[in-house]
């Protein structure tokens, strides 16, 4: 059986396990394509934690191919010094390729005249040339995701009469002619990968049928490996498959593959648990496991799996807000790991004596708790309830989310692990402070529903997300859900689960702001399945009995009846013991209950706070 921590060979060099960081844009480089400190500590921290091949993300081979502002370039001779820099620290622990990407933005391939495809296929020659001159051990040509390659390939794309157009031997010819042109300038011992969507997941584009094709055809052509990827951009799930896609779901597509070809292929796609990402390999359904997400989320991912720390590893929680950074035009970022960006920077330990008491055992306090603890803090810990993780415990009950669990449990036996003495089950009060005698006192004690003020309302049928998503069961009766925001539509699916019937209405044209479309996409699906009734630029003006009054495109009307209704509006910072406090002692408010947010706001203050330790 072979094994993740098994070597391997592509062409010559030997690759001492078989785990690959897959390509992403970290968005964090020069505005000039430059390699900056960011970028390389980003990748370094990756590279010293076991990584068998680091694939850097997209670089861009031309100016007219850029497609994120902080994008790594390699179009010009003067980013060489740069990227020989990048090689020479990371190839002490790694081997390393690069991503080369041209990214046409709204030009089809109808639009490329055929000196533009001249003159852009020579520009990828050139980027591998100096890719080869720096050191890389490879390059990866991206063939997929909606990129001027995958354009090409793909009949949902290309709608090009010419040789370059039609039948799939026709599509296929600009990524024959860019292989063999790479090959013939680097020579054969560097090593070319090609990556693929085996399947595009719209009706007009590529299919395995296709694809498992063009992989002998690349095999034939020189390519040295594949990397079987999947989706486009309107079917971005399937790239970077969300908390609700299942795991490994483009595995058998590597599989098929692997089958046709006798280079090595390389699986990707949520092998984000330890057990999937070498069952990958143990189960042969590729040759290389690649990770993305899993290591923005824990560096040492790979090396804790390696080593059979499983349990010690930070989970990404496939939310994908990083992607939402990266296409928001922000430098990456991640919802679970707040040190993204400051990837090798220490945490330095304090320089006194220190005591801190943290309010509230959500991811504010948790991850406060763990970092200040680290930083030989003695910090003690209140949370009310019995259980930890604040809102995030009602948070992970709609649907697909119990992972959010996997995320308490991690910052729970951080805090633990790091020497945070826990109180749980005991409610902090201003008496406490008294007791306790600490240097500084950490508020992070979330937030509360907010209900509107509606008149005619019959309060003993109105609920607020919380209770209904902590209930085992739920009244059978006609339901009314306000607020279409991301905890509206989730109440409302949670709520379909049931089958009783839910009219969701939402003031403004925009529902489920904060969601990756990834996600929102296939939740408004499944709500629409579920039966939920979803009316948008409708505002509640008050209740007579059980009917309600809206307001749509200045008109009134009634709707109903309802039984029961759902105040999804939002959050308030619950800042009681703040107030009660006043300035008694030295507080600082973090998380939801400095303004409520999400996970990542929480996490990366409760980081900061406990930076900002003096
Ligand atoms: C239904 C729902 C779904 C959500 N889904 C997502 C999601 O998918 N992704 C995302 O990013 N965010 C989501 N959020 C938001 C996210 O859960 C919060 O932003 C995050 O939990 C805030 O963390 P926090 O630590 O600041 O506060 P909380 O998580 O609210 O934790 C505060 C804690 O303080 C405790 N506490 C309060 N007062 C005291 C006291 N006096 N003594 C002791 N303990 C006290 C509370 O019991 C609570 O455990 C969701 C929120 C809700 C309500
Ligand atoms: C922030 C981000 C940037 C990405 N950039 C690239 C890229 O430059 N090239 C590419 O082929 N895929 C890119 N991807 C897709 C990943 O390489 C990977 O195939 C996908 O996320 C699935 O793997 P995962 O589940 O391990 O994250 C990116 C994904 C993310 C989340
Ligand atoms: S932002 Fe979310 S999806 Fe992205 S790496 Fe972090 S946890 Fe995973």
């Amino acid at each position: 059986m072979t094994n993740l921590s098994d070597q391997i060979h592509i062409k010559d060099h030997l690759f001492k396990n078989r785990s690959v960081m897959a390509p992403m844009v970290p968005n964090i480089a020069g505005q000039d394509g430059s390699v900056t400190e960011e970028y390389l500590n980003f990748y370094l921290a990756r590279a010293r934690a076991h990584v068998g091949f680091i694939i850097l993300g997209a670089a861009y081979v031309h100016l007219d191919g850029k497609g994120f502002e902080r994008q790594l370039g390699i179009h010009n001779d003067g980013l060489l010094p740069g990227l020989e820099n990048l090689v020479q620290s990371l190839s002490k622990h790694t081997r390393v390729g690069v991503q080369l990407s041209f990214k046409s933005l709204d030009k089809l391939p109808e639009s490329f005249s055929l000196s533009d495809i001249r003159e852009y296929r020579s520009a990828f020659v050139r980027a591998a040339i100096r890719a080869k001159e720096c050191g890389f051990d490879a390059v990866e040509l991206h063939a997929c995701h909606d990129y001027w390659l995958n354009y090409f390939l793909s009949p949902h794309f290309n709608h090009r009469s010419d040789t370059y157009g039609g039948i799939l031997e026709n599509r296929f010819r600009l990524l024959k002619e860019t292989i063999a042109a790479v090959r013939e300038a680097a020579g054969d011992a560097f090593i070319l990968g090609v990556r693929l969507s085996m399947d595009e997941f719209v009706e007009d584009g590529l299919t395995a049928f296709e694809t498992l094709t063009v992989g002998r055809w690349l095999e034939n052509a020189g390519a040295d490996y594949i990397s079987a990827s999947g989706g486009i951009g309107i079917t971005q799930h399937r790239m970077s498959p969300p908390m609700e896609v299942e795991r490994g779901s483009l595995l058998p597509f590597a599989r098929a593959l692997k089958q046709m070809v006798s280079i090595p292929v390389i699986g990707v796609g949520r092998l984000d648990q330890p057990g999937i990402f070498r069952e990958a390999i143990s189960s042969e359904h590729a040759d290389l496991a690649a990770v993305a997400r899993a290591l923005v989320a824990d560096p040492k991912y790979v090396a804790k799996t390696l080593e059979g720390r499983d349990k010690d590893i930070r989970p990404c929680v496939a939310c994908n807000f990083c992607l939402m950074c990266l296409q928001s035009g922000e430098p990456l970022r991640c919802a679970v790991n707040p040190r993204v960006g400051r990837d090798i920077s220490p945490v330095p330990p304090l320089k006194r004596k220190l005591k801190v008491v943290v309010v509230g055992g959500g991811p504010a306090g948790l991850s406060f708790a763990a970092h200040a603890a680290l930083r030989g803090a003695e910090v003690k810990l209140y949370e009310k309830k019995p259980v930890w993780g604040g809102a995030i415990n009602v948070g992970k009950r709609p649907p697909f989310k119990d992972v959010l669990q996997d995320l308490i449990d991690h910052l729970v036996k951080s805090a633990k692990e790091s020497g945070v003495e826990i109180q749980k089950g005991r409610e902090a009060t201003v008496e406490t402070f008294r007791s306790e005698a600490a240097d500084k006192i950490i508020l992070a004690t979330g937030a509360i529903n907010l209900e509107l003020q509606i008149s005619g309302l019959d309060t003993r049928g109105v609920f607020s997300p919380e209770e209904i998503l902590s209930a085992a069961n739920v009244a059978s009766g006609r339901y009314l859900v306000a607020g279409g925001g991301t905890v509206g539509l989730e109440t409302a699916e949670f709520l379909a689960e049931f089958r009783v019937p839910i009219t969701l209405i939402e003031m403004t044209d925009i529902v489920g702001q904060g969601l990756h479309s990834t996600r929102l996409n296939l939740l408004l699906e499944r709500i629409k399945r579920g039966g939920v009734k979803l009316m948008k630029k409708t505002r509640l003006i008050s209740f007579e009995g059980k009917m309600a009054q809206v307001e749509i495109q200045e008109r009134t009307m009634q709707l109903g009846p309802f039984d029961f209704i759902v105040f999804a509006v939002g959050f308030r910072s619950n800042r009681k013991l703040a107030e009660a406090i006043g300035n008694k002692y030295p507080v600082e408010l973090i998380g939801d209950a400095a303004q409520p947010r999400s996970i990542y706001e929480a996490i990366s203050e409760g980081f900061e706070a406990a930076l900002n330790l003096k």
